[in-house]
């Protein structure tokens, strides 16, 4: 007989597995409400127009996309910033300012598979939207450090690569190059730390050539490491855009130093990211050996709104992935030994003692204790090794003897302690020792 297996790059979750992807969730999602961020979900397939020729070109030959039975160009999403510019800008006269929104959903690209790369994985998504200036930068770098952060990462651990797409455009023009010619030059800038000069090659092919002298400045941009040695390049006689541009640098390097975070950046031109929608300032998150690829990528894209058939709406936003990031938490020993142990492990001894017994399990649920018995008759002793193998901190005995007094056993399985609790004072019981619950 054939087996299946999952598709190559596609992840199975078991419950072990569940259990921990589930703890990051639920620490990004935390983390997001601390923040302000309100959270929204969207359809996994979507129109393929939607990403061609605006997430970029790498993107778009990784899609996973097909004609569906009524004859549409469909693709299963290989990002979220598209589809959260539809949602913000079909309301976006609606909307609350300034629009803070995250979501956690999977994604899907047909990559080539490597450590902490597949064809489907989870992202972190955050973005602001209706806000031009870095006060919008400030407060998602915060996020995302924070993101991390709440795992007990340090700036040991990670830190966050900070470049500025504008300066880059700005620059390149007071050498002379065009449009065109610029976006070249960023696409080789995105591939040198990969390629080295290799990463020329496409330009070349375009444009001919880079002139001698303009590429060695771009490579020396392209290794500026701090604000003032970009200051000094800059500087000189300062165009009035340039020296806009450096004081909003230093607002977003202010923000982020008043908020302690300075530690975690790093100040780096040589990241420009290869989508095709971003405008301004660029970041990514690495691991600070540098063993892993991208944590997280992000930045500004004030046209993609627009572009999309909304209002012009500035927005910046990140994603964070859980591949490489299970991998960081996990090489640092940051992974918790997570266990669904259940409160109460009710021990039955036979079938008249089960109807009794039902009426506790259940009213215990429903105030939202976690509750397990055995689903069959089992003797005694196999219970009790049962209920103290499922890590449980109680055990309820509903014994012949107990129920002909009207009573259930309460034992404490970490105090290693017994004693007989009325029937219908067992809720409140196992209330004292374990305390309220939410559910
Ligand atoms: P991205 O850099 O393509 O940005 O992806 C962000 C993060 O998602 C990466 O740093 C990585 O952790 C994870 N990721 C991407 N591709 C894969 C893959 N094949 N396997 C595992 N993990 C992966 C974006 O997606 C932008 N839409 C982020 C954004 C939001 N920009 C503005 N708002």
């Amino acid at each position: 007989m054939a087996t299946f297996q999952t598709l190559p790059g596609f992840r199975e979750f078991y419950p072990e597995d569940l259990i921990r992807r589930s703890h990051i969730f639920r620490l990004w999602r935390q983390t997001a409400n601390a923040f302000g961020f309100a959270e929204y979900d969207a359809p996994v397939l979507e129109p393929l127009e939607l990403y061609k020729a605006k997430s970029g070109e790498e993107i778009e030959n990784q899609l996973f996309s097909f004609t569906d039975k009524g004859g549409r160009e469909v693709a299963l999403r290989p990002e979220m910033t598209p589809t959260v510019c539809r949602l913000v800008g079909a309301r976006a006269s609606a909307l609350k300012r300034p629009i803070k929104w995250f979501s956690i959903a999977e994604f899907y690209r047909y990559e080539r598979m490597q450590k902490g790369r597949g064809r489907c994985f989870h992202q972190f998504n955050a973005d602001i939207f209706g806000e031009p200036g870095p006060e919008a930068e400030i407060e998602l770098i915060a996020l995302l450090i924070q993101c991390l952060g709440a795992f007990g990462l340090t700036e040991q651990d990670f830190y966050v690569r900070l470049s500025d797409r504008n300066l880059w455009f700005y620059y390149l023009e007071t050498l002379g190059l065009d449009d065109a010619r610029i976006r070249g030059v960023l696409g080789a800038v995105d591939r040198h730390e990969k390629y080295g000069d290799e990463a020329f090659k496409a330009y070349t092919e375009q444009f001919g050539p880079l002139d001698a002298a303009v590429k060695e400045k771009v490579l020396a941009f392209l290794h500026v490491k701090s604000l003032s040695e970009l200051e000094r390049i800059l500087g000189a006689p300062g165009a009035e855009k340039i020296t806009a541009r450096l004081a909003d640098w230093r607002k977003l390097l202010g923000g982020l130093e008043a908020m302690g975070l300075a530690r975690f950046i790093e100040v780096d031109l040589g990241v420009v990211r290869g989508l095709a929608y971003y405008t301004g300032f660029v970041f990514e998150a690495f691991d600070r050996k540098g063993e892993l690829r991208a944590l997280a990528g992000g930045g500004r894209y004030d046209d993609l709104v627009e572009k999309l058939g909304g209002p012009a709406l500035p927005a910046v936003g990140f994603a964070i992935g859980d591949m490489t990031f299970a991998l960081l938490l996990e090489q640092r020993g940051l992974t918790p030994n997570l266990v669904q142990a259940p409160d109460v492990y009710c021990v039955i001894g036979g079938e008249a003692e089960r109807r009794a017994a039902f009426a506790g399990i259940h009213a215990l649920r429903a105030a939202g204790f976690r509750v397990e018995y055995p689903l069959k008759e089992v003797a005694f002793g196999k219970q009790f090794k049962a209920a103290a193998d499922s890590g449980a901190k109680l055990a309820l005995i509903y014994g012949a003897d107990e129920l002909a007094k009207g009573v259930v056993k309460f034992r404490d399985l970490t105090e290693r302690s017994e004693h007989n609790v009325p029937r219908d004072q067992i809720l409140a019981a196992v209330r004292d020792a374990i305390g309220g619950r939410a559910g």
